[in-house]
């Protein structure tokens, strides 16, 4: 089934709360990807809950992403995932509840009002399967609408106007959260519908979370401090990268509401359901830890690889979520899609992320003394995913991947000195190759430390059947401080390789001042492309460098179908069909390369006719750091536009469709007839 916007039934709430997304271009600029100032000041002491819940970010389970209202969601799978929280330890890590969301109830009310489980999914009812996963030592959830009816399109029976009943049943059953959403809410005032129920939950004496889920639609971060636990500040999100950036970008400046009892949410962990790349999950889980959001896995455990348990087993980045201090990180910067978010820990220390939006390494970087920490001879530096230590002077800086993100803690250390010093490694810039035809490529090694590292080597390896050979110095006796150890590389792919982003490993080795070998892998990305042919031709012909999407994958020939590749209609714009061209769903950007062979890029754009009246979307066309042509914000009453762009000279065109500044929901954007004149 399907639950993307034009799908699904909302009832009076229509439409998604989803953010404007214009930062999403690799050049985007610093404007459009700078957050807003927090409207609070830091510690702003607005009323708690006061009952000692949720102190720190709630952790656990809820199947909505990974089931949606599938048949799979069902007793078997809930008992089944408190067993893995058991077995593969993530009990120990912290997760704690495993909910229901939408889907466990009849459709129907008892003759006496109260809610009935469904018999094929909970043929032992509800209670039966709390007390299993209370038997495991864990904690049990449920869900319900503040409307007449849930927001699945069966519509499942809401709570309002049943608060008390459905509370006082929920606290029978065991339940100790409530996640309590929007549809189907008849216009009333939000307050006074969560206020309700809150009331409701207290008056059954048992604790039990609260989790507001209104999308943001009425600011919950400024009125639910003592409504609600934690509430959610975004529309759904789903998986894919663009909503997973989008939601971040919303959620990252309500940093100043969130302190213990109280969280922004930005919706559930897509870690582990397919859609996104390792290193797209692990910017997921290390973005959500620093912004102290709650931390429910969306994925069927059942089924999950060693990768996924991996993320969400990592121990230290659940200890900057669930930092006892409760503060959510703050952007230092963010610029061309470089962002540093710093966390306040409890014991003094940051935590820092390096996150880099763009399709391409970068490099990113800040100090200790930006982050918040005091002036210091040394700090120490730990990666919360490499498990290293190192000492840096203060800066903090790394060649980030693309969609990646560098967590680190920091601490200004008397014993700074019995870490070695830190070695930044990285690309200098993006490296693209063609087939067969040897590249030139450079590396880095730069000591951010304060102490000398000695015997430095770099070593750089490809795939296999890739020759790399170093054409300068790769070994460095001493390396002083804030000195660079920079070698040129000659990269050659093998003949046939397919066009696409290949991982490198840049080796970095060197002896600690105490005489220890320390060995550091530093991945490293080039791109396999192909020029574009000479004359005139489909770009959707050729092969992308790069593609994101608000909704499955871009579409080659065909609109976007939101789900699985091949899965769209036919390009169809103001009632003209067209045979060529990339449907996709905003916010996306679709990168290509043409390295410097090409004149002028044309196309017709607008709305795809098959979401209705309903989509509205903005397009851009980047080539290298230019925004070289754009059109205003188009709805589906217009027909195709015409949107031709000058490329000379580029070494890539970017393609880049954003939300029309309403959200995301019904955006299917196309690229009619779009081609490059080379
Ligand atoms: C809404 C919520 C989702 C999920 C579904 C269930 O869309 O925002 O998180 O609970 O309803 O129908």
């Amino acid at each position: 089934m399907r639950s993307s916007p034009p799908f699904r039934n909302r009832g009076v709430a229509a439409g998604l709360a989803c953010v404007l997304l214009s930062g999403l271009a690799y050049a985007a600029p610093a404007s459009a990807a700078s957050p807003p100032p927090a409207p609070l000041a830091r510690g702003a002491q607005a009323p708690a809950m006061g009952d000692g819940l949720a102190l720190t970010p709630p952790m656990g389970f809820n199947n909505w992403n990974s089931t949606h209202c599938r048949p799979e969601f069902n007793e078997a799978m809930v008992k089944g995932i408190a067993d893995i929280f058991v077995s593969k330890g993530l009990k120990e890590v912290g997760y704690e509840y495993v909910n229901l969301d939408d889907c466990w109830a009849l459709p129907q009310r008892d003759a006496d009002g109260k809610l009935v489980a469904d018999p094929v999914r909970f043929p032992n009812g509800i209670k039966a399967v709390a007390d299993y996963v209370h038997s495991k030592g864990l904690k049990f959830g449920i869900y319900t609408s503040a409307g007449t009816k849930t927001c699945d399109r069966i519509g499942f029976p809401g709570g309002l106007g049943h608060e008390y009943s459905d509370a006082r049943q929920f606290a029978d059953w065991g339940v100790d959260y409530l996640k309590y959403d929007n549809c189907f809410n008849q216009g009333v005032d939000a307050k006074k519908r969560y206020t309700t129920m809150r009331d409701a939950l207290r008056a059954t004496g048992r604790p039990i979370v609260f989790s507001i889920c209104e999308w943001g639609e009425n600011k919950p971060w400024e009125w639910a401090s003592d409504v609600g636990h934690l509430w959610r500040t975004t529309g759904d999100i789903n998986d894919s990268w663009g909503s997973t950036l989008a939601i971040m970008k919303k959620n990252l400046p309500l940093h100043a509401y969130a302190k213990p009892g109280n969280w922004n949410d930005p919706d559930m962990l897509e870690v582990g359901n397919g859609g996104m790349t390792d290193t797209e999950y692990r910017t997921q889980f290390s973005m959500w830890s620093i912004m102290a959001a709650p931390l429910l896995i969306g994925s069927d455990l059942r089924k999950a690889d060693e990768k996924t348990f991996e993320i969400l087993g990592n121990r230290e980045v659940v200890a900057v979520d669930q930092d006892p201090l409760g503060r959510q990180g703050e952007v230092i910067s963010s610029e061309a899609g470089r962002w540093v978010v710093a966390k306040e820990m409890a014991d003094g220390s940051r935590a820092v992320a390096l996150f880099n939006e763009s399709d391409r390494p970068q490099r990113i970087a800040t100090t200790a003394t930006d982050v918040g920490l005091p002036q210091a001879r040394g700090y120490r530096m730990r990666d919360l995913w490499q498990h290293t230590d190192a000492a840096t002077a203060g800066t903090v800086a790394a060649t980030v991947p693309a969609h990646g993100t560098v967590l680190v803690r920091l601490w200004a250390d008397r014993d700074w000195k019995s870490y070695p010093p830190a070695l930044e490694a990285g690309q200098t810039d993006a490296w693209f190759t063609e087939a067969g035809v040897p590249a030139e490529v450079s590396t880095t090694v730069t000591n951010l430390g304060r102490q000398k590292a000695e015997s430095v080597s770099v070593d750089l390896t490809g795939p296999a059947g890739w020759t790399v050979v170093a054409t300068s110095r790769t070994v460095s006796e001493v390396l002083p401080a804030g000195r660079t150890l920079r070698t040129t590389w000659r990269v050659t792919a093998p003949a046939g390789t397919r066009p696409d982003v290949y991982g490198l490993t840049l080796t970095v080795a060197h002896r600690s001042p105490g005489g220890v070998r320390v060995v550091r892998e530093q991945p490293v990305s080039a791109g396999v492309v192909v020029l574009p042919p000479p004359g005139v031709s489909f770009l959707s012909d050729s092969s992308w460098l790069s593609a994101t999407n608000g909704w499955g994958p871009v579409e080659k020939d065909f609109s976007v179908g939101e789900a699985a590749s091949g899965d769209g209609g036919p390009l169809t714009i103001g009632g003209t069909r067209y045979t060529k061209g990339l449907g996709v769903h905003a916010p996306s950007a679709v990168e290509y390369y043409l390295g410097g062979e090409c004149f002028s890029f044309s196309a017709k754009v607008g709305l795809d006719d098959e979401t209705g009246a309903r989509g509205t979307a903005a397009f851009e066309v980047w080539a290298d750091g230019r925004r070289v042509a754009a059109t205003g914000v188009l709805t589906n009453a217009l027909p195709a536009q015409h949107l031709s762009a000058v490329v000379a000279g580029a070494e890539t065109i970017r393609l880049v469709v954003t939300d029309g500044g309403d959200g995301m929901s019904y955006d299917h954007a196309d690229w009619a007839d779009a081609t490059l004149d080379c």
